[in-house]
Parts: C-alpha cells; structure tokens; sequence
C-alpha cells in the first residue's frame, strides 16, 4: 500500500481494538492479500485456516482459541465462485462449532449477487440460496460492498449491511482533477449508484440505455444515451467490471455522441476473457478499481487501470463493529 491509501483508522476505540484479544480475523484462499492488509492496519495476527485435500475438498483448521470471542472471517465469494463460498461456509461452521461468541462475514464482493430475481421462467434465485446458506450456517452478520442490488439485504433475517467503496474511490477521483465533468451509469440498474457519484462530484449525469440478451450469459449492446457529454470527461461508474463489454461499449456510443474522454470507476474486477483486450482497445482513458476481488497481476500492471484498495476502509468497519461504533458516517 502506498501513503496515501494508507490512512489513519478514525474509530473513536481504535486503541481498544488494536489491545483486545476478543477480535480473531479469519481468511480463505479468495483474498488473503487484502484479509492481511486489513490485519495490519488492525495490528492482529490473521489465521487463514484453508487447506485442500488430494480429491479436491476443502479442509478448515482453525489454529487459535475462539470460545467467547468475536469472529470476522474475510472472503470475497470471487472465482471460483462455489470454491469461495464453500471455503466461507465451512469456515462459519468450524467457529460456530468452536463456541465464538460472534460471527461477522465480511464478503466484499459477493459473488451470484447478479442473480437476484426471477427473470425468466425456470431459473433459481441463486443469490437467495446463497445468502440462506450463510445465515442458516450461523453467520449473525453479512457486511458487503456495492452489492448488485440492495434489497437482497431482505434475503435473510440477520442484519446484512451494504457500504460504498465510493468512500474510498471518490478521493482518488477527486484528486485527479478532472475539468468538464459529467457521471455516466452503464445501464439503468446503476442509476442510483452513479447519481450518487455525481451528487459527491457536483456533476451532471448520463445514462446508457442497455440492452442485455437474457438468453446469452455475457451479452448487452449499448443502443441509446440520455443527457449531453458534448465536449465532456465523462465517468462510468458501474459496480462490476466483468467482461468489460457494458463499459467499453458503452464509452465507444459516449464517443459517438462527442465525448472529450471517457474514463471508468467500478468496485468490483473480475476482468474475464477479453476483458483487459477489450478495455485496451476501448476509446476509455483509465479505470479506477478496488481490491475487493484478489487481482491479477496483468491487471495490476495493465497501463489503463489504477487500483485504489479498500483494505483501510473495511479494517476501520471493522473496529467499528468490535466497538459498537456506528458506520452510518462511513456510508458515502
Ligand atoms: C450489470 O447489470 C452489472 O451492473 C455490470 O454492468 C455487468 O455485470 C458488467 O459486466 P460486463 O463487464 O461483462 O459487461
């Protein structure tokens, strides 16, 4: 991490976070970079407790005591996606077996979170099934980050929280400059989320009209825009960068209709198949990204894309929840 994106933590208790043994911090294999992050700035030793049979199975071996103390297991549900969530259950049950007092899942990305509602017939709600898993295993709560859609909060009855990475994308944004500036979302499910980067920007907005071929996994054409990017920087902003088709179709039409230049911000890279070709080849001049998903170092090191990392963020969430302090403050 670099100085600044190493920022001091703000809870009003840290010192009694960094002095309590209560605290264990537990990570599968889907992010240990960022879970040790975390750690750090939390001054607590991570226990990654996951190994793999010869057949394939997963293995938890949790090293330390938990009887009485406060579980906070770090797993983003990222590809391989059933892996990660198996890791995750398995993890929630050796605590809860082993008698902590408290389990917080803390999943920055939550992986099936785009399959969140009937949209044909004969298909499940997977996100549903997952999130029932989790409460049912003994998690007593989920906390993530832009998830797809928020009221899948509503899928179980333990208290799910959705915060904003945008608490840690907009500085970066902001520092950048950026002059003539106008929000755009990808498609009509972001509005929300891109009007409230526009909101903290002082900007105007756009949107993409999208349309996504429910039959084929991966498909969309962006087909017609609202608002006027005439000679303006315009921002994406979406919550996933998967394929990267919705951006980097969606700024070629942003082009079309007179965009200056066009850069992109979204929370969550998964960057699959062409991903990093098509963004390369996309008229987008720089892709903002966090660390919720363990990147590859392609990504990494890809000339187009900067990585600010949410790892400060979610260790000062979680001194919050250890003490009792509300994070209502942190939610941009
Ligand atoms: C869709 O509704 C999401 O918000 C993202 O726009 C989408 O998942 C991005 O996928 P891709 O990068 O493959 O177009």
């Amino acid at each position: 991490m670099t100085e600044r994106e190493y920022l001091p933590l703000t809870s009003p208790d840290i010192e009694t976070v960094y002095q309590s043994e209560n605290l264990v911090l537990l990570s599968g294999k889907a992010n240990p970079a960022l879970a040790r992050d975390i750690a750090h700035i939390l001054r607590k030793k991570l226990d990654e407790p996951i190994s793999i049979f010869g057949d394939g199975e997963t293995r938890v071996k949790i090293a330390q005591n938990l009887r009485r103390n406060h579980v906070v297991i770090i797993q983003p549900t990222s590809p391989p996606v059933n892996d990660h969530i198996m890791e995750l259950i398995f993890m929630i049950d050796a605590a809860r077996r082993a008698s902590a007092d408290e389990i917080t899942a803390v999943i920055p990305y939550f992986g099936y979170s785009r399959q969140d509602r009937k949209e044909m017939s004969r298909v499940p709600i997977s996100s549903s099934v997952v999130a029932g898993m989790i409460e049912w295993v003994g998690a007593d709560s989920i906390f993530t980050l832009d998830i797809h859609s928020e009221q899948q909060e509503g899928f179980v009855k333990i208290p799910w929280h959705n915060l904003y990475a945008s608490y840690c994308l907009l500085p970066v944004i902001k520092s950048e400059n950026l002059k003539d500036l106008v929000v755009a979302s990808p498609d009509k499910g972001g509005v929300g989320r891109a009007t409230a980067f526009a909101r903290r920007l002082n900007t105007d907005f756009a949107i993409v009209y999208k349309q996504r071929d429910i039959e084929v996994n991966n498909h969309s054409k962006a087909l017609a825009m609202i608002g006027d990017v005439e000679g303006k920087t315009v921002l994406l902003v979406d919550d996933i960068i998967d394929t990267a088709g919705t951006i980097t179709d969606g700024s070629k039409l942003l082009k079309e209709n007179g965009a200056r230049r066009v850069l992109a911000a979204a929370t969550h890279g998964l960057f699959s198949g062409d991903a990093l070709d098509n963004i390369t080849k996309s008229p987008i001049e720089k892709v903002f990204i966090t660390d919720t998903i363990n990147l590859r170092e392609e990504v990494r090191n890809h000339p187009k894309i900067e990585v600010v990392t949410v790892a400060p963020f979610l260790a000062e969430i979680i001194a919050r929840i250890e003490t009792g302090t509300p994070v209502s403050e942190l939610i941009l």
